[in-house]
């Protein structure tokens, strides 16, 4: 087992790449809190990854509310303890309301003409600040214990935006910094940060823009997305959960303040003979 007694906290571990961590790690010996507003689902999962061998749990957290953040991290350590590793995977596109506001915003039309006040905001509240104030409250359980891995989810779309949202990859690219400036202040205290930008990958992420079709429409956009890619398919929740267990154990314990693109070979161009 690469976990053997550990413990950890996934935020956006209801579904997608959270989810496939929390089983994973579950196999791997590590107990988890799955810290999620989608509380179903995130029932669902810390069931099923508690079947595979170690506890896992569900706190219903939203990580817009620091308040909710704070209550997340008191549960683990009633529950476990401890808290080693710390997975964020919670992003995507804010509802029309975030938890601790009255304030409602709308998702404007792509495009920088249209970037709008709100919508910037919560994109940036639940992308990155909620981020970085749960890195506040688990370092320093981390920085006591003299031993921590942090794995914060960015994306490929930093460098190599599929469509423009501005909003979502300056949030995206501000984990990259964020990552960095926590790497460097916490190697002391023997924590590793990293981040992983994934490329196309098959989640529940893609529900809201496919709304509109048919489940043999779905499919057949993930196959032509996996065409863009030169390993020539669309990635999997497990492609990254394994990227995330390799940052989790000790196989990368020399690895701190790296971005780590998991993208099928993504941006480098499909493989076509040219002459
Ligand atoms: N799927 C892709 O192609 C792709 C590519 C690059 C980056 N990402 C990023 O990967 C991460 C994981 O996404 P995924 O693809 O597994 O999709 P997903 O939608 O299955 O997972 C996101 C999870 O975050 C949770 N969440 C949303 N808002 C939250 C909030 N305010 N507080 C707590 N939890 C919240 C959702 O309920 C869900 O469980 C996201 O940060 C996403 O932006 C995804």
């Amino acid at each position: 087992m690469l976990l053997p007694d550990k413990v950890a906290i996934i935020n956006g571990g209801a579904t997608g790449m959270g989810r496939a961590t929390a089983i994973k790690f579950a196999e791997e010996g590590c107990s988890s809190v799955i810290a999620d507003v989608n509380e179903a689902e995130g029932k669902k999962t810390a069931e099923e990854a508690s079947k595979k061998g170690k506890e896992c749990i569900f706190v219903k957290c939203d990580i817009t509310d620091i308040k909710q953040i704070k209550n997340c991290a008191d549960q683990t350590i009633k529950k476990f303890g401890k808290v080693d590793i710390l997975v964020g995977c919670a992003g995507g596109v804010p509802k029309s309301r975030l938890a601790n506001s009255s304030q409602k915003f709308e998702r404007p039309k792509r495009g920088i003409a249209n970037l709008g006040e709100g919508f910037w905001d919560a994109m940036l509240t639940l992308n990155l600040k909620g981020h970085a104030f749960f890195c506040k409250e688990v370092a320093p359980y981390m920085i006591k214990q003299k031993f921590g891995k942090i794995i914060l989810i960015s994306s490929l779309g930093v460098y190599s935006p599929p469509m423009p949202s501005s909003e979502y990859h300056s949030a995206k690219a501000g984990i990259i910094g964020l990552v960095l400036n926590l790497a460097f202040e916490l190697a002391p205290h023997n924590i590793n940060v990293n981040a992983i930008l994934p490329g196309p990958i098959k989640t529940p992420f893609y529900d809201p823009l496919m709304a509109s079709m048919s489940e043999k429409e779905k499919e057949a956009k993930f196959a032509e997305m996996g065409k863009s890619v030169p390993l020539q398919r669309i990635g999997t929740a497990e492609d990254i959960a394994n990227t995330v267990l390799f940052f989790s154990s000790e196989m990368s314990s020399y690895i701190t303040g790296e971005s780590l693109i998991v993208g099928g070979g993504k941006p480098l161009p499909v493989y076509r003979e040219m002459l």
